[in-house]
């Protein structure tokens, strides 16, 4: 879905070439089954033990239509107990909609989701401390946040019982 998916591919597999650990595969989210049986990841991923989603900034470019909930429900039907889901996802804001028209015109229009919304993507799952929280304050004594203030921005990470 990137705006040159095959180069951007290219270029991922040209960085893990000597890494055996690690591949680079061109799916959609959308179709989770197709990732889920994946030629590459099927050899590389032991889906009997934990594994961690992470799908950071993605979210809020698939629109409901797409069902991004049932995507997720897929991947995380096929994941160990004991894995992690991480989500980070645009928070639904006055201020973004300037930016949602803008993205309108894009080939991957962008769906601001309210925390509540943003909540259901971890149904099912435990959330770690903090929880789903403005991604500024994620373990704010940790690390110093990037920028001043909240951005409109959650995440989490959720475990799978
Ligand atoms: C804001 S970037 C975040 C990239 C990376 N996760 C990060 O945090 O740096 C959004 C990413 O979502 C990807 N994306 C958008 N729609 C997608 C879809 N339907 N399936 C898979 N990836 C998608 C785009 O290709 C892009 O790489």
């Amino acid at each position: 879905m990137d705006h040159n998916p095959i180069r951007a591919l290219v270029h991922a597999r040209a960085l893990l070439a000597r890494d055996a650990q690690t591949r680079a595969i061109l799916r959609d989210v959308r179709r989770p089954e197709e990732i889920l049986t994946d030629r590459d990841l099927v050899h590389l991923l032991d889906l009997s033990r934990p594994v961690a989603v992470l799908l950071v900034a993605v979210l809020h470019f698939i629109p409901d239509e797409h069902d991004a909930y049932a995507a997720v429900r897929t991947l995380v039907d096929a994941m160990a107990p004991g894995s992690f889901l991480v989500v980070s996802h645009v928070e639904q804001c006055p201020e973004l909609e300037a930016a949602v028209r803008h993205y309108k015109q894009a080939n991957a229009p962008a769906v601001p989701r309210s925390v509540d919304e943003i909540a259901r993507f971890f149904d099912d799952l435990d959330l770690i401390s903090p929880g789903l929280v403005n991604v500024q304050r994620w373990r704010p004594d940790d690390q110093k946040p990037c920028l001043d203030g909240d951005v409109p921005c959650y995440g989490g990470i959720g475990v799978k019982r």
